[in-house]
């Protein structure tokens, strides 16, 4: 049962990281789209899930384009703590973009996550789940809006890189062609749904 595969699993990231407080993955677990974020930031920690708050606004407002709602995907972060750094002028606690090394030790349980889910569709969300996907220096600016693949645990999985949707409240120019990668990305969840309904009406 992928419940009881995925309570194990978090789990065990919890009793790995006994001093961080654990953000798991959120939603439907027999969704066909996972959705990668980089990690959680202060309000996420308060209130116990991904992408509430700030964020949340911003990802509803993505969901919303989409026409799909939350309860119906799986949302969870590459890193699922949440990695601050204190601001030096205000002495203040601030959120800071996990390192190479944080994405490499959350990688095998990712990867073990997205075995368990299954998704037809992975949307990664801005640099940090592309690093964990690729293992590599891949950029979101050279390929985001692109369907790419990747094999993980001998399984290959649709990936689609998006800019995070925090990225174009810094950049407001980025919006136009977030849209853009937006609605190539609905035609690709369209084409997976039809091929779904293929293969339920043969059944
Ligand atoms: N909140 C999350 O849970 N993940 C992000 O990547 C950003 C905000």
């Amino acid at each position: 049962m992928k419940k009881d595969r995925i309570k194990v699993l978090n789990e065990k990231i919890k009793k790995n990281y006994p001093n961080e407080k654990i953000i798991i993955g959120d939603g439907n677990l027999n969704s066909t789209i996972m959705l990668l974020g980089e990690a959680p930031g202060g309000k996420e920690i308060e209130i116990g899930k991904p992408f509430v708050g700030q964020a949340g606004k911003h990802f509803q407002e993505f969901l919303d384009v989409l026409n799909i709602k939350r309860e119906d995907v799986y949302i969870t972060n590459s890193v699922k703590y949440r990695p601050t750094k204190i601001n030096a002028r205000t002495n203040r606690i601030s959120n800071r973009t996990p390192t190479v090394k944080e994405i490499d030790d959350f990688r095998d349980y990712i990867y073990e996550e997205i075995s368990i889910i299954m998704p037809k569709i992975i949307v990664t969300l801005g640099n940090t789940p592309l690093r964990l996907i690729f293992k590599n220096d891949i950029k979101i600016g050279e390929v985001h809006g692109k369907l790419m693949e990747k094999e993980i645990n001998n399984r290959n999985y649709k990936i689609f890189p998006l800019y995070h949707p925090a990225a174009i409240i810094y950049n407001r120019d980025l919006k136009d062609i977030y849209m853009e990668d937006l609605i190539k990305l609905k035609k690709e969840l369209k084409k997976l749904q039809k091929r779904v309904d293929f293969i339920l009406k043969r059944v």
